[in-house]
């Protein structure tokens, strides 16, 4: 009876462990490792590997304001006019372009409304490079999401650069948190 007892007991706490886990996981774990198949081909190791094309020759609006944004395809046909034109993949932009469609890009990162990220706050004030928040992208066929994107990750970066931080919930200003949060 004891024995039997202890057994169900056990069963009980590991199961309780693997929820409790796995819930955490599920809230915490924003899609770190996400990098879905794109309608195109489009490979940034390519491009911005072994080209060398800038970062922000594409994601211009990243130096400006608070999105980095996608290139338009008219971007891509300032090369692809002459540079593997007739390519299969190539087609699709020049279809869309034709068409007056835009392609269907699939969004990686996903970011809540409640909070809120400037891009140019970090690209252009703070001098922060793409790869400490993205990853070696110029490496990457499809783009990963490196970084967990989670609050303790932007507190954690704020700290090492010296930026005031609240220190705990309970005696922290409002207008801590309203930096990220209003
Ligand atoms: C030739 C244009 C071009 C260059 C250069 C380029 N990108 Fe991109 N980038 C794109 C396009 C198009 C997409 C959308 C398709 C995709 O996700 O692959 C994209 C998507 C992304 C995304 C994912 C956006 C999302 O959906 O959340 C990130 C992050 C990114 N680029 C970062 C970079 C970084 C960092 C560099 C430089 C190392 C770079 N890109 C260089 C065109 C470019
Ligand atoms: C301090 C961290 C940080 C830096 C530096 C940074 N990003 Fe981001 N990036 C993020 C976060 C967080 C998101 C998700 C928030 C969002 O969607 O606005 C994101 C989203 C994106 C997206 C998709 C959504 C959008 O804003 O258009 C692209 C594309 C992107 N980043 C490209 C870049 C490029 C290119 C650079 C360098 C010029 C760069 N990022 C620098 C943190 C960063
Ligand atoms: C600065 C020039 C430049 C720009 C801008 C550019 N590309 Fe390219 N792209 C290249 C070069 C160079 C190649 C390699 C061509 C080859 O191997 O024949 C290439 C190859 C490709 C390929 C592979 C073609 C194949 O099937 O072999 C795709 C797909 C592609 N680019 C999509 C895009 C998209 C989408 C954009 C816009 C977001 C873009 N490119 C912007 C220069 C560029
Ligand atoms: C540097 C930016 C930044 C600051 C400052 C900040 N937050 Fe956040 N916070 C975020 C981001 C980004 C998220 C969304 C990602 C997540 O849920 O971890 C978030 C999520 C949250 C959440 C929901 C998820 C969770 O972790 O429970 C709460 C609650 C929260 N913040 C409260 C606060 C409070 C209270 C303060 C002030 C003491 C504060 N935040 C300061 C960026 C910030
Ligand atoms: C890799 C480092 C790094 C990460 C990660 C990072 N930041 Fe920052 N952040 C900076 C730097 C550097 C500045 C510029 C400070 C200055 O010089 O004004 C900055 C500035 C800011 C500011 C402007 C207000 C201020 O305190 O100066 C906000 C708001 C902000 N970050 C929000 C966020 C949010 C939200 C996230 C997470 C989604 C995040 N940051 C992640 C480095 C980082």
């Amino acid at each position: 009876m004891k024995k039997k007892f202890l057994i169900l007991m056990s069963v009980v706490v590991v199961g309780v462990g693997v929820f409790v886990i796995t819930t955490e996981a599920q809230r915490f774990n924003y899609n770190q490792g996400y990098a879905p198949e794109q309608p195109i081909k489009y490979s940034h190791k390519l491009h911005a590997g072994d080209y060398q094309i800038p970062c922000l020759y594409c994601h211009f609006a990243a130096e400006k304001g608070r999105h980095a944004g996608i290139p338009p395809v008219e971007l891509c046909m300032n090369c692809h006019k002459r540079v593997a034109p007739d390519k299969p993949e190539i087609l699709k932009i020049k279809d869309a372009l034709n068409s007056g469609k835009t392609i269907e890009w699939i969004k990686v990162h996903h970011f809540p409304d409640f909070a809120y990220f400037n891009h140019s706050q970090h690209v252009s004030v703070g001098k922060v490079a793409c790869q400490e928040c993205h990853g070696p992208v110029e490496t990457m066929v499809n783009v990963r999401q490196e970084k967990m994107l989670n609050m303790g990750w932007c507190l954690d970066c704020h700290r090492l650069k010296g930026i005031a931080a609240p220190t705990d919930h309970k005696n922290a200003g409002a207008s801590d948190c309203a930096k990220c949060h209003y």
